[in-house]
Order: C-alpha cells, then structure tokens, then sequence
C-alpha cells in the first residue's frame, strides 16, 4: 500500500506546482517488480494435470493491476522468460515511449533483462496488459493480465460489487492438456486465427461467481483470446452498458441484445441480479453450433439487503473525449485485404512489391492500405492537435479487430453521428466503417488486427503524430 501513498503524495505535489507534467519519477529502487516467466497453472478440467504458461506474477491472468485516475504506474518488468519480451498497457493514452511496442517504441527486453515502465494514467476505466514482442504466441501462452483504473472514490458507481471477468481461450493438446505450440500455422493465420478449444473465465472453465437477488455488481469483462469473438448474454438479470473499452459512455444504454466482445474490446456493465434465491443467473457465450452455453455461472445464494434500485447514472467522462473536428479531418483510406478465399494478388512489403505466392512463403497474407506488415514509412503522418477521419474497407472474407495504440476513436455512422469512443473496432466481412480522431498523442502508434496471427501475418501498420 505504499504504493499509493507515494504516488498521491506525488500526485498532489504536481498539483500545487500546477504543472502541466506528471510527478517526478520514481528512483528505480522504489519501483515494484512485474515478473514476466513461466510457470504451471490448473486451467484444463479434472483428470489433466497442470498447464506450462507464460505468465506474469506466477497467476493466469497476471496479476491484476490497481490503480487510481491521474496516477503513476510504475513497473519494473523482469524478463525470466526464455525469450525477449515487452509489455503493451492495451487502451493507455499512454507517453509513447512507454508504449511498450518491441521495434518501434523500445527494444526487445531480453531474457534475464529488465525495464521500467512509469508513465501517467490520464483515463479511469477497464484496461488490460499484454506483451507486444512476438505477441501471437506470448499473449497465447499467457502473458496477460487486467489493468484497472479507479475513478474518483467520490465518483465511483455506487455498487455492491466490482469484478473482473478476463474472457480467454486455450488451445490444448487433449492428450496431455498443454498448449499446442503452433503459433504460426499457415492455416490458421490465413483464415480466422488460433481458436482455443478450452473457453473460460479468469482461467476457469466452470467460472462461478455467487451473488444475491438484488444485489448491483460492476462486471468488467475484457476479452484477452488471440482471436474469439465473444457473442454474450446476461440471464437472470437487468443491466446497463456504461463503457466500452474504458470510455465511459454519456449515459448508461440498458442491455438488451447480446453483446459481441471482439479481442482486446472491453465492456463495464451495471447489473441488477432479479433472479431468486436459489436460481442460477450468468452469462452465457454463443458457440459455433448456435448454442447458448455458460460462460460465468452467478448462483443466487441470499437476498442484497436493498430492495430494487433505480437505473444507475453515467459515469464520469475522462479527459479529452471532445468530439473530434469532422469538417477539417484529414481524410485516411485504409482498404484491407488477403486471407484465403480474399481478392489479394500482392503487395508492398519491406519497401518492394511481391506477388501473392511469394507472400505465401514468407507466411505473409493480409495487407491494409496495400502495405503488408510494418514498414520504415508510416500509414499516415498527423500533426498533433490534427483531426482525422480513416476510412477501412473489409475486403476479406475474415471480421477484424482493428486497435489503434495511445489514441481512442469514434466510430462514425453513415449519417455523420459520433459513436462512443474506442480503441478497438470489429469490421465484419465485406464492411466499410468510418473511424474519427484527434491524433492529440505525439509518437509513433501502432495500427493492427488485434485477431493477433493477423497482426504477425501483415495486418499492423503505424501512424506518426508529431
Ligand atoms: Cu492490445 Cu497492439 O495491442
Ligand atoms: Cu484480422
């Protein structure tokens, strides 16, 4: 708990200065570790033996990491994985040199290695870490965990409860319950991405949380899966959306169709358990079949002392969530291409132009904006302050999460209204969506499919804002 007496002593001392700069760094001393390394874990059912994974802090998901609006988070990330490593804070309007992106914002952390991450948490909200050196295997094996950022304990919903739901899927060898280490199979990188065969919550299968009738729970569900799709629905209760990968929305919209939770998108919910005593509400996933089956079972266990409440209010709005200038936006056209069954005959890749065989070789298969993979020239160069509007085309039979770093955005509707602001947006086949921002973020930003065999396979290219 020292933790935070430094850092609000901190906090406030940057106040009274009324600097525009957050707190003086920490000495590295001070610094808390963040252990990157393998470890084992039970997540396969009954009859298996324990899991190998990478992880951080020994747990899966990682340890959970609290803090406060407006605060410094301070890590010193320690590599005793056998490769090199570094951490990405998913959905973090974050310093761009903390960004934690291995060959654009820092080198690789080798094994045995350390770096300290310190940087300001302007946004209250749900967010998540995860690493960002050869992602589609660390963050397969494991290496990811919850990052939560406290409002003002005076703005604070008021609930009962506030949990976090990490919804994630393994993909294990049914012989031995270990992972299969395939990361970079063509099939799989070609088509939808690597599917776990073992779904769970918080690394459990069979997650069950106990609740009472008319008890008010925040559930904070981050989707942590290389590649699933999340279609979800609550049953045994009444809910509210209020905010989506972080950003509060301006008022609490009421559940009512299911929810489709793409990699890396987070959603805060409020809900109201109606269920009675001795029944079983939760949420249920939809499967390939159709079928609706248990993702958190909440048995009913007791009556919450309050009777009924009424619908909750917004939370408050972070920082800088303006609407971005549409009129003077500088217009980004970024077509997506390739997969199997896609239209793609080639592109530019490492500063010539290959055919489509050729890509095939090198385990290349998607491009955005003609481009394949991360080039030495940026997608687009923004000045700070500048608005902007990209258009992306789905020209692929695949859906896409597409995941702009340091930088939230709103998706724009065909009629020119400003959707919520996010930093992850799923583009169905064959969709075209508009997404506008204002680059207020100078550095260099990643632009990838968070489906994550997409971003190693050629989805992920970069925005300069200077
Ligand atoms: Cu969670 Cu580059 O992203
Ligand atoms: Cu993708």
């Amino acid at each position: 708990m020292a933790r935070f007496a430094i850092s609000r002593r901190g906090f406030c001392a940057s106040l009274a200065a009324g600097a525009a700069f957050g707190p003086r760094p920490l000495r590295a001393a001070e610094m808390p570790d963040l252990m990157a390394g393998p470890t084992s874990v039970q997540i396969a059912p009954e009859g298996y033996g324990k899991t190998n994974v990478w992880s951080y802090g020994g747990t899966i998901p990682g340890t959970p990491l609290h803090a406060r609006q407006g605060e410094r988070l301070r890590r010193r990330l320690v590599n005793e994985l056998p490769v090199a490593t570094s951490v990405h804070w998913h959905g973090i309007r974050i310093d761009n040199a903390m960004d934690g992106v291995a060959g654009l914002t820092q080198d690789p952390v080798a094994p045995g290695e350390t770096f300290d991450y310190d940087f300001v948490l302007p946004d209250a909200g749900t967010y998540w870490y995860h690493a960002h050196t050869n992602s589609m295997e660390q963050v397969a094996r494991g290496l990811s965990g919850p990052l939560i950022i406290a409002e003002a304990a005076s703005d604070a919903p008021d609930v009962d409860r506030d949990e976090v739901l990490m919804l994630d899927d393994w993909l294990l060898n049914p012989e031995d319950g270990q992972i299969v280490d395939n990361f970079d199979n063509a099939m799989t990188l070609s088509h939808g991405g690597r599917m776990g065969n073992l779904i769970g919550t918080n690394a459990q299968y069979d997650y069950t949380l106990p609740v009472k009738t008319n008890e008010r729970l925040r559930l904070r569900l981050i989707n942590a899966a290389n590649a699933r799709i999340f279609g979800l629905r609550l049953e045994g209760v009444t809910g509210w959306t209020i905010a989506l990968d972080g950003m509060p929305l301006e008022e609490p919209e009421p559940l009512t169709g299911p929810i489709i939770l793409a990699p890396a998108q987070r959603i805060d919910l409020i809900i109201d358990v109606t269920a009675d005593e001795g029944d079983t509400a939760g949420i249920l996933r939809r499967d390939d079949e159709d079928t609706w089956r248990p993702q958190a079972i909440f048995p009913v266990r007791g009556r919450a002392s309050k009777s009924k409440r009424a619908a909750p209010s917004a939370l408050p709005p972070n920082p800088r969530m303006d609407m971005p200038n549409l009129a003077d936006a500088r217009p980004l056209d970024m077509p997506m291409e390739g997969g199997a069954m896609g239209r793609m005959r080639g592109g530019r890749m490492g500063g010539g132009m290959m055919g489509f065989r050729d890509l095939m070789q090198a385990g290349q298969f998607w491009s955005l904006a003609g481009q394949i993979g991360l080039d030495e020239t940026p997608f687009a160069r923004l000045s700070r302050g500048e608005p902007a509007r990209m258009t992306i085309t789905n020209d692929t039979v695949f859906p896409h999460a597409m995941h702009l770093h340091g930088m939230h955005f709103r998706t724009i509707a065909t009629d020119g209204t400003p959707g919520p602001m996010r930093d992850t947006v799923l583009v169905l086949p064959n969709e075209k969506i508009e997404i506008a921002f204002t680059a207020d973020n100078p550095g260099k930003w990643l632009f990838h499919c968070h489906m994550l065999g997409h971003a190693a396979s050629g989805m992920t290219t970069w925005i300069d804002v200077t």
